[in-house]
């Protein structure tokens, strides 16, 4: 410990070990391949912004003032029309989008945001993206790892995390399931907060929204969809995301971030903006990464290896039958990385999370190897 930082208040002694350091060690096995690294571990984009997309940053690159927190007219406009268009999601206020500097940020925030605190439970799903846990502990909850309602026994929740399309698993939850969410969070007092960030990339069957009105009879009380344009419209690197549901909620969550100064750069708003008015460049995207999938989902099994759930978003959840680090070690040996199954929690000690966010060439060549 360095001098200085107190013991007292160290916050990070709350949080797990930062997942991937425990990796470097494979990474580095994996880049010595001849051929090359094929990362396929973070779920990073890598195809280029559209220039619509670049043309509206720059447009407004000169502007010198502060932007507002609540976001643009415009911004908030064409966020309630894409959710319309793409998903079927009718009655959302204007008013009731908010902004954020890309989802995690939101994710990790929202429990202390929406003052939940100590002896509060915060559900999240069993197998679960890291930041969910990551949230409820820096607001000092407790975490509590459910995918069933049964699970959840007699206790009065604070705030449930679901995620469908799932990361890692690929997962969809159908309308039956979401629906019964929805009525326990209502009975018991519970805000849900539902990932959305996977919400464009569905292979197989539907997905649908928390908002949609087959999931809450256009009722959005107590409820907030978390929506990213990280893959969908590869602004991982922006910082582009924004949070929709319930009017009251979300004002809550404005006054708040108001004060702390959590505004999304206006360059990001304008890109932001074009993003959501602009249906093709996300559905070619989408055509990029549904041919990857296929030929990676192919050269997969031809390996022995079983996929489960990824019938969406932007992975393959897949298992030789074994512990995931011995996986994982196996396909070091062919020059590709992924991510294993224990990152994701307890519950998934099999399987490692694969990502179709490579290059196609990349992907070719990782098929390549497992053949
Ligand atoms: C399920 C899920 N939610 C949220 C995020 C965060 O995305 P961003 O902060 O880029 O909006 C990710 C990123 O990988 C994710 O997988």
């Amino acid at each position: 410990m360095s001098a200085g930082v107190p013991t007292r208040g160290r916050v990070s002694s709350l949080l797990p070990d930062f997942p991937w350091d425990t990796i470097a060690a494979v990474k580095q096995k994996a880049a010595a391949h001849p051929g090359g690294l094929v990362d396929l571990s973070v779920g990073t984009p890598v195809d280029p912004v559209d220039p619509l997309i670049q043309a509206a940053l720059g447009s407004v690159a000169a502007v010198p003032g502060y932007p507002t927190t609540h976001g643009t007219p415009e911004l908030r406009a064409a966020a309630v029309a894409a959710l319309a268009r793409r998903f079927g999601i009718t009655g959302v206020d204007p008013a009731a989008v908010l902004p954020v500097i890309g989802t995690k940020e939101l994710i990790a925030g929202l429990p202390r945001l929406l003052g939940i605190g100590a002896d509060d439970l915060v559900v999240i799903p069993e197998i679960a993206y890291p930041t969910y846990e990551v949230g409820a502990l820096l607001a000092g909850a407790k975490p509590w790892r459910a995918d069933g309602l049964t699970q959840i026994g007699p206790q009065n929740p604070a705030l449930i995390f679901v995620n469908s399309p799932s990361n890692p698993t690929g997962k969809v939850l159908p309308v039956e399931h979401l629906r019964k969410v929805v009525a326990f969070a209502r009975e018991r007092g519970a805000v849900v907060a539902s990932d959305e960030c996977y919400l464009g990339l569905v292979w197989e069957g539907e997905a649908v929204s928390i908002l949609d009105p087959r999931v809450c009879d256009g009722d959005h009380t107590g409820l907030l969809a978390i929506h990213s344009l990280s893959k969908t419209s590869n602004l991982a690197g922006y910082r582009a995301g924004f949070v929709a549901g319930d009017p009251e909620l979300v004002a809550e969550l404005l006054e708040v971030r108001k004060h702390s100064g959590m505004m999304l750069p206006f360059p990001i708003q304008a890109a932001m903006t074009a993003a959501l008015a602009d249906d093709a460049h996300e559905a070619a995207q989408r055509e990029r990464y549904r041919a990857r999938r296929d030929t990676l989902r192919k050269a997969l099994e031809q390996a022995g290896f079983r996929i489960d759930f990824s019938e969406a978003g932007l992975y393959l959840w897949a298992t030789r039958g074994e512990a995931c680090r011995v996986t994982l070690d196996w396909l070091a040996d062919r020059g590709i990385l992924a991510a294993p199954g224990d990152f994701y929690g307890p519950r998934s000690p099999e399987h490692v999370r694969i990502a179709l966010t490579a290059t196609d060439e990349r992907i070719a060549e990782a098929a390549a190897r497992l053949s």
